[in-house]
């Protein structure tokens, strides 16, 4: 059976439903049972359980050939911190994992690293490295920012006034995946035990700004109005005031400095070349996803 720790989430499910589909039996870790609850139908097995928590680990992954790691705590309050969830909640999941004897395929981001600005990544990076001196075998995904969370995020931001908000300038480049993508590549992780020892890294095909990418959100759905900006005095402002006591606030505010002038674009043609047949969602495909059609009344 594969484990998915984060099966709930965005790429957990379509991971889990991949599987489901190719008749891998799957258990999902959640917190809370009804948020398996898109899943069902997929005939999957809930286990109720919580990464801060080791002792609800024991049971989740016994029987587990591969733990997929698919957390994480940026958007999170009460305590559920990239620290607490992606840094220390991997690492009781790993260790979990290597009491039970299974390996281990853990999502990270493209850009952990110990020295980076953005709090998410260095606790990413310091999971990766305790996976790779754990012993496990273990594959590592990498991926960029998820294309559908941010077309989501500037369709909501726009739902009122019509006009979505862009942190900053704006005009940083970025690079963006499908979660489709990240998707079949964690699949092949799963699978494939040829990348055992492997860091994978995915991204999608452009690397292109916040305006850019509001602009063709706001194209899709006939609007014309331009984004309203949140600039950078205003994101240190809150940073550096409500952001030392709403923690999650904080750290949102300075991500979004961090994405307006850090390098984020990648170049994914090692890795696509490697596997040739992962699929490679363009943004035109994530704005205007094919509705199956609909059955024939009789
Ligand atoms: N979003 C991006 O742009 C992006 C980019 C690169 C990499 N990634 C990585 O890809 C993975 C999936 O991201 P996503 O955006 O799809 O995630 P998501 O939709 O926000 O889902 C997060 C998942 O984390 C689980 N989780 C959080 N705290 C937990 C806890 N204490 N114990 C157990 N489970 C917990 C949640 O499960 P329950 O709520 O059911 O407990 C949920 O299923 C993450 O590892 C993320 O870091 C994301």
């Amino acid at each position: 059976v594969i484990l998915v720790a984060g099966g709930t989430g965005r790429l957990g499910s379509l991971v889990v439903r991949g599987l489901a589909q190719r008749q891998i039996p799957v258990r999902v870790l959640t917190r809370d049972p009804a948020r398996a609850g898109h899943l069902a139908a997929d005939g999957v097995e809930v286990t109720v359980g919580d990464v801060r928590d080791p002792a609800t680990l024991t049971k989740a992954v016994s029987g587990a050939d591969v733990v997929v790691s698919a957390i994480h705590g940026f958007a999170g309050v009460d305590g559920v911190t990239p620290a607490t969830i992606d840094r220390d909640g991997n690492v009781h999941l790993i260790d979990a994992a290597r009491d039970a004897g299974s390996h281990v395929v853990m999502m990270s981001v493209v850009g952990a690293a110990a020295d980076s600005p953005l709090e998410l990544f260095r606790m990413k990076y310091a999971a990766e490295q305790h996976l790779l001196a754990s012993g496990v075998p273990c594959t590592i995904v990498r991926a960029t920012a998820f294309l559908e969370l941010w077309v989501e995020l500037l369709h909501k931001t726009a739902a009122r006034s019509g006009r979505p908000v862009v942190f900053g300038r704006g005009a940083n480049p970025i690079n963006f995946v499908s979660a489709c993508d990240v998707a079949a590549v964690v699949e092949r992780a799963i699978t494939d035990v040829t990348t055992r020892g492997s860091i994978l890294q995915i991204g999608g095909p452009d690397n292109i700004s916040l305006n850019q990418l509001a602009a063709a959100v706001q194209a899709s759905a006939g609007r014309t109005s331009q984004p309203r900006h949140i600039p950078r005095p205003a994101l240190h402002l809150i940073a550096n005031t409500i952001g030392r006591i709403k923690r999650d606030l904080g750290r949102q505010a300075r991500a979004a400095i961090a994405m307006d002038q850090i390098d984020l674009t990648f170049d994914s043609t090692a890795l696509r070349q490697a596997y040739p047949d992962l699929p490679l969602t363009s943004l035109d495909t994530c704005l205007h996803p094919m509705t199956p059609p609909r059955p024939r009344e009789a």
